[in-house]
């Protein structure tokens, strides 16, 4: 698979639909500040409130809210599985990952 028109570009797209669409081994670095989904342990969209109620201390300071936050644990769980499988999938042999994740 030609890989050049990927090269040196910005692409905003749902990350799996992205990701199945590259071929395996072909990615050097990852690096991803995925949804926390923090709060969303019982159902989902428990905790789907903005992100400025949801993670500010100072509430005078508003942040931008982003999608997909508000997945419960068992959704939040199985959709970074399916996205780290394709992680594993696309990734080179002696390549890097880095992830910001709340815990
Ligand atoms: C914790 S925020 C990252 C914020 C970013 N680091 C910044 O400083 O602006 C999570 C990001 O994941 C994006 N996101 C949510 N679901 C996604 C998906 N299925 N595919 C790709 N990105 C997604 C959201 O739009 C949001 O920008």
């Amino acid at each position: 698979m030609d890989l050049s028109p990927y090269l040196n570009k910005v692409f905003r797209a749902d990350c799996l639909d992205f990701l199945v669409k590259l071929p395996d081994s072909c990615i050097d670095c990852i690096l991803i500040d995925p949804p926390y989904c923090s709060g969303g342990v019982k159902s989902l969209n428990a905790h789907n409130t903005n992100t400025t109620a949801k993670y500010g201390t100072d509430r005078s300071i508003a942040y931008y809210d982003f999608v997909g936050d508000g997945k419960d644990q068992r959704v939040w769980g199985l959709w970074m599985q399916s996205v780290f499988r394709q992680f594993e999938r696309v990734l080179k042999n002696n390549s890097f990952f880095f992830s910001e994740q709340e815990v």
